[in-house]
């Protein structure tokens, strides 16, 4: 199967450097289709360059988060949810040109400020249904992780945080085959979801007991993804040098 892998992006100091480092990754993995999805109004120079120059098979779109979802530059990260818009942009897309019989595959939402192992991709190409694995460093903890039996079967979570949820798991600990995506119209995200409960209520949608998840990395018992968050840099000499009227930095260079 293909694996289609999801990422919602914005423009940001860091966005170069992030998507840099996940295009590194992506281009290491055979079959893989990347859909990136800018929150933008128009799809930026900035991305398109950089699928271009790395190779990978890839969709490009650009879904703008409605104003009044827009996270304000006050708002704490975690006051609306992220990424909605852009997901639901790229499982419209799939539903549209990948829904075809031959066309198999897994579907992925991968941030685009986590860190991804090699061997996550492995695993995850053999999702049936759903399948999950560890997260490291989220949750208030340094892995979340579903909690497996000695049958294999998923019993439980580890989550500290909202452990009352459906399912505890973070958008990075799970992917899903395409075939239920293309199945059911209600497989989507909403902005009407209570905080921490976007990847509860897709999974919802997709299984309907603990059972039916397919644990991966050793029975998840490893690490391949990480929930890393980069800090977004000030620039304080960037006022001094306009202070005394000198260029910013990068004049004529993207960064
Ligand atoms: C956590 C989860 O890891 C996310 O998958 C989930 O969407 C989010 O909580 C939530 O509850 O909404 P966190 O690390 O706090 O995520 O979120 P970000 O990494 O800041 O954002 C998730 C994705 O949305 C990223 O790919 C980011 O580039 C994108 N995003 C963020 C936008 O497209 N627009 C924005 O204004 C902000
Ligand atoms: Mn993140």
């Amino acid at each position: 199967p293909t694996i289609y892998v999801i990422t919602p992006t914005y423009a940001r100091p860091v966005q170069k450097a992030e998507l840099t480092r996940l295009s590194h990754t992506f281009m290491l993995v055979p079959k893989l289709h990347w859909i990136i999805v800018e929150d933008a109004t128009n799809k930026t120079e900035l991305v398109a360059n950089l699928l271009k120059e790395s190779n990978i098979n890839h969709t490009h779109l650009h879904a703008l988060t409605p104003d009044q979802y827009k996270l304000k530059k006050k708002d704490g990260h975690w006051k609306k949810p992220r990424g909605v818009q852009q997901r639901n942009a790229a499982l419209d897309w799939l539903r549209l040109f990948r829904s075809s019989d031959n066309d198999k595959g897994i579907v992925y939402f991968a941030d685009d400020d986590n860190s991804y192992s090699l061997k996550l991709f492995s695993e995850m190409r053999r999702v049936k249904r759903v399948g999950v694995w560890p997260v490291g460093l989220v949750g208030g903890l340094k892995v979340e992780k579903s909690l497996v039996n000695a049958q294999g079967k998923v019993i439980g979570f580890n989550s500290m945080w909202a452990p009352q949820r459906p399912f505890p798991i973070d958008m990075a600990g799970f992917a899903i085959n395409l075939d239920l995506i293309n199945r059911n119209e209600n497989v989507k995200f909403s902005f009407d979801v209570d905080r921490g409960y976007q990847e509860s209520a897709i999974l919802s949608k997709v299984v309907t007991s603990l059972s039916q998840l397919e644990p991966l990395a050793d029975n998840c018992t490893k690490v391949y993804v990480w929930h890393t968050r980069t800090i977004d840099p000030t620039f304080a000499y960037e006022a001094v040098l306009k202070k005394k009227h000198m260029a910013p930095s990068d004049l004529g260079m993207e960064v």
